[in-house]
């Protein structure tokens, strides 16, 4: 385990220098600098739960500007320190309304905000905020993934209530998304081998060698992880 405070700025910066960590990163920085190079203009983004900016990092040095949105003031005042030119908002965790206007960003990324994607609204503010061909990018978990109803199981065995991040199935979460008026565009599944967020096993790289040799990240309905990026149509149903 890593020093810092379990889900703290810290903690999320050292845990993405693991091996697991640094595996899912890849991936995530593939989806990003794809959808901004996809994206049509105004070129400004927008972060939800930027965390230490990372993404916001990524954006900028593609010539973005950023709204970076946190509910955690250390998060926010890391990112900021990290990106100047990004313009940092503080949120509420109740909050169901996301930091733009209408027709706002060409691009929103959303990366391992649980509370956030797997919302009600989430889907609908994206893309009320998106501009038509605008890309999403974020996580979802998938209850219905082996990872997902093995975790659960035990959650409910051991502490009588269901797993934080493996509440919803991705085949539903992804239809409210196309409701929403996105078409998805792509979809990795993540996370088939059962590594904890924090592992720095030798193994990893292996293992992770094996997924992509079974095509595992061809799956999104059986994966743990989805990693997806979705464009916003010219109409919302
Ligand atoms: C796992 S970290 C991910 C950080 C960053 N997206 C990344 O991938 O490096 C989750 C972040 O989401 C933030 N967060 C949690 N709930 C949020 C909400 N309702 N709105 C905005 N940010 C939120 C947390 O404070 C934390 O910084």
């Amino acid at each position: 385990m890593t020093a810092a405070a379990l889900g703290s700025v810290q903690y999320w910066e050292d845990v993405a220098d693991r091996t697991w960590g640094r595996y899912i990163v890849a991936a995530e920085t593939d989806a990003i600098t794809e959808a901004q190079a996809a994206a049509p203009p105004p070129k400004h983004a927008l972060d939800v739960g930027c965390g230490g900016g990372r993404w916001t990092d990524l954006l900028l040095e593609h010539g973005w500007s950023v709204t970076a949105v946190d509910v955690d003031p250390e998060a926010l005042a890391t990112c900021a320190g990290r990106n100047p030119a990004a313009e940092p908002v503080l949120v509420d965790p109740h909050d169901e309304t996301l930091a733009a206007a209408d027709h706002s960003v060409a691009v929103v990324v959303c990366i391992e905000v649980l509370p956030v994607t797997h919302s009600d609204w989430f889907c609908r503010e994206a893309s009320r905020v998106l501009v038509p061909g605008g890309r999403l990018v974020t996580v979802a978990w998938n209850r219905s993934s082996l990872r997902g109803r093995a975790a659960g199981a035990r959650r409910r065995l051991r502490e009588g209530r269901q797993h934080e991040h493996y509440q919803t199935s991705y085949r539903p979460w992804r239809r409210r998304l196309v409701e929403a008026g996105f078409r998805i565009e792509a979809e990795r599944g993540l996370c088939w081998f059962p590594f904890g967020r924090a592992s720095d096993s030798r193994l990893v790289p292996f293992c992770v060698a094996v997924e992509r040799r079974l095509g595992l990240c061809r799956l999104p309905a059986l994966s743990p992880w989805v990693l997806v990026t979705a464009v916003r149509g010219t109409t919302v149903r």
